[in-house]
């Protein structure tokens, strides 16, 4: 089998996928590639690990030629908030880099999975049950990078006939790497903030819905789409995933159930509020069920008790 090479695996969802495909299909198979984060003892020691900035073509050429790679989970990107904050390193990361995979990928035949995301659309997309091909004019420069993503996905497998293959993720929640940036985090902070406190200041309003997923089910849509028989995939990129939907006061009362002191207040950032503003309230992801059989495994309750179960463990209460 040709190897795996997996970009921006010490982040929040890579160094889960590079842990979940290494038990998958070898760990000398999966090549994590880092760049500045340091990664943990656990993704350095158990398989082959990488220095690879994307947006040096050669540096991602290198390494696909040295480990024979066929598939590429390109994960490398900077998030939402973060890529307010610089959106022309933004443009750089997640369009540049982005070309660059994919560049290579041609030249050597390669599988490209890349995530898009909720934010590849704007105010103008229907909100509500967002269908999978709507209306795109995102606000943000993330979204804006993430709408060119599978614009170009799409371009590369109809002019080249790379095979790219795409999900759009909602928030993802998880217990392991703590999220990179992005306006979902509170769905996360939440519950290392009750563990630890009781209490949380959420900087998203009551009553913002907005689609989530538990880092299961996210690893799940990863590898079923790259494993899915080409010849039932209609859409090939960015497919809508969904498997919750809630607003702050939701999840609050969801950790409450388990830990009963907990409480919640508001101190709403105006910057991350307009983005969640303008990102759907849930997404019709059919396509994705029909077309590879999608479907997760945890709904908002089932994920509140894994995570404080999971965190609890992890930070010794
Ligand atoms: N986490 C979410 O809630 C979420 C939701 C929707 C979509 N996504 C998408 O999933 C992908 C992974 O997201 P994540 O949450 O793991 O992000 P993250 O910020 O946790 O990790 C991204 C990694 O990319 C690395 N990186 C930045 N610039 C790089 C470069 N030039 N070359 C190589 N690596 C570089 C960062 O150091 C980081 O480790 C991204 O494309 C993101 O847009 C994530």
């Amino acid at each position: 089998m040709k190897r795996i090479l997996v970009t921006g695996s010490v982040g929040q969802i890579g160094s889960e996928l590079t842990m979940f495909l290494r038990d998958r299909y070898g760990a000398d198979n999966v090549v994590a590639g880092g760049r500045k984060t340091k990664p943990s003892e656990e993704l350095k020691n158990s398989g082959p690990f990488e220095i690879v900035d994307c947006t040096d073509i050669e540096a991602v050429r290198k390494v696909v030629d040295k480990y024979d790679i066929g598939t590429i989970y390109h994960l490398a990107a900077l998030l939402s908030a973060v890529a307010e904050g610089n959106p022309q390193l933004a443009w750089n990361v997640n369009v540049n880099g982005l070309i660059n995979v994919l560049e290579v990928a041609r030249e050597h035949n390669c599988s490209v999975f890349t995530p898009s995301s909720i934010g590849a659309f704007g105010h103008s997309t229907p909100l509500d049950n967002t269908p999978q091909d709507t209306i795109q004019r995102p606000g943000t420069m993330y979204g804006i990078t993430k709408v060119s993503g599978e614009l170009l996905c799409d371009y590369y497998y109809q002019k080249y006939g790379v095979d790219t293959r795409g999900v759009r993720y909602p928030g993802i929640i998880s217990y392991v790497t703590p999220p990179g940036g992005g306006t979902t985090d509170y769905a996360v902070e939440i519950f290392y903030e009750a563990i630890k406190k009781k209490k949380y200041t959420c900087y998203i309003k009551e009553g913002t819905k907005l689609d989530m997923m538990y880092m299961p089910d996210a690893l799940k849509a990863a590898v079923d789409l790259m494993e899915a028989d080409a010849k039932n995939l209609k859409h090939r990129n960015a497919f809508n995933v969904s498997a919750m939907s809630f607003a702050p006061e939701e999840i609050a009362a969801e950790v409450k159930k388990i830990i009963p002191e907990f409480t919640m207040d508001y101190d709403v950032d105006p910057l991350r509020q307009g983005i969640a503003e303008s990102w759907p309230n849930y997404m019709d992801d059919s396509a994705a069920r029909e077309e590879w059989g999608w479907k997760p495994e945890y709904n908002l309750s089932e994920m509140s008790k894994d995570m404080v179960e999971k965190l609890r463990i992890k930070l010794g209460n």
